[in-house]
């Protein structure tokens, strides 16, 4: 059995912009129209897509937190809507931005209050915790109040927080939003230990490049459907993203600048250079264009 499973998900919003004293203007945003996807146990899924494209509530609906228009999903077998209480046993859940911490109290005491919320005893609270906040390399600002936190630090903890309950599902929206590289990797770094101890890891983001290493595989959603799957090398392959090289040969006074497009910039790189040292020639100026993924996503949101 799939640990999740999503079919023919629909979700429209109305809300009501008021303009002038009485008039109110109705938008209507159809936020999902007809996701389907399945993550594996033991497998790290990517939802990736632009900003608005339906990815939080797809995150929501699978949690929870919303009900679905039409169409269905289970976790682990368990029914979103009608078997919503064992769903949120089973499953972890960091949204973005994330609340409900207590500034004054450490990082260690509010994942104690957590594992209270959840029915452990008081003992285990704080087994759990400390377990925890090793897990996340926090246990070093442990009894440091959460205000004083990073931003990195707050992301890690979140996670610790989604965990204290052992879910073998886990939802992360955004995990490394906002974050610099450092504390990315250390997230990402996070979410390939969950994915070793077989659980199930939905995540969302905006750009390729940061999850391509660590999703096995990933869906490109974009005006509520999933548009494209595959692992990121399909994806990338199939949305034609590659790098462009940029090089000038020293004492090419013609400033002529060699082009070489590549889906594997280090490799090609180190050819390259080979190449130019081979001919007795030197580089004196070298640039590497990300290719990018919004370009990617028009062509294929548009068809
Ligand atoms: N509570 C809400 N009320 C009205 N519109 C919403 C609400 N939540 C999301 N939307 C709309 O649904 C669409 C999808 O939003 P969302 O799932 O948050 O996208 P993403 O997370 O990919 O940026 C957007 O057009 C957004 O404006
Ligand atoms: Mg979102």
């Amino acid at each position: 059995m799939n640990a999740v499973e999503a079919v023919e998900l629909r979700k429209r919003f109305i809300s009501y912009e008021r303009i002038g004293l009485i008039r109110r203007r109705k938008t209507i945003a159809n936020a999902l129209n007809g996701v389907s996807l399945n993550v594996k146990w033991g497998e790290v899924y990517g939802l990736l897509g632009p900003n608005g494209a339906g990815k939080t509530t797809t995150v929501k609906i699978l949690s929870t937190l919303l009900i679905p228009d039409s169409g269905f999903a289970r976790i682990n077998g368990f029914d979103v809507v009608k078997e919503a209480k064992k769903v949120r046993g089973i499953i972890g859940l960091v949204l973005y931005p994330d609340k409900g911490f207590y500034s004054r109290l450490s990082g260690f005491e509010n994942l104690v209050y957590f594992g209270r919320l959840y029915g452990l005893s008081r003992g285990k609270a704080e087994e759990r915790a400390r377990e925890l906040l090793r897990l996340v390399n926090l246990d070093w600002a442990a009894n440091r109040p959460y205000e004083e936190y990073s931003l990195g630090m707050r992301a890690r903890l979140s996670i610790a927080r989604a965990l204290i309950h052992d879910p073998p599902v886990v939802f992360l929206d955004e995990p490394t939003i906002g974050l610099d590289p450092v504390s990315s990797r250390s997230i990402r770094d996070l979410i390939k230990g969950l994915k070793r101890e077989g659980r199930a890891v939905l995540l969302t983001s905006h750009n390729l490049w940061e999850v391509e290493e660590v999703c096995d595989r990933v869906g490109i959603i974009g005006s509520g459907k999933v548009l494209m799957e595959g692992s990121p090398r399909d994806i990338k392959d199939r949305l034609g993203l590659r790098y462009v090289i940029e090089i000038e040969i020293e004492g090419d006074s013609k400033g002529k600048v060699i082009r070489v497009e590549t889906t594997d910039p280090v490799a090609e790189l180190k050819r390259i250079m080979n190449e130019i040292e081979g001919n007795g020639l030197r580089i004196s100026r070298m640039r590497v264009n990300e290719p990018s993924l919004e370009e990617a996503y028009i062509r294929v949101v548009s068809g």
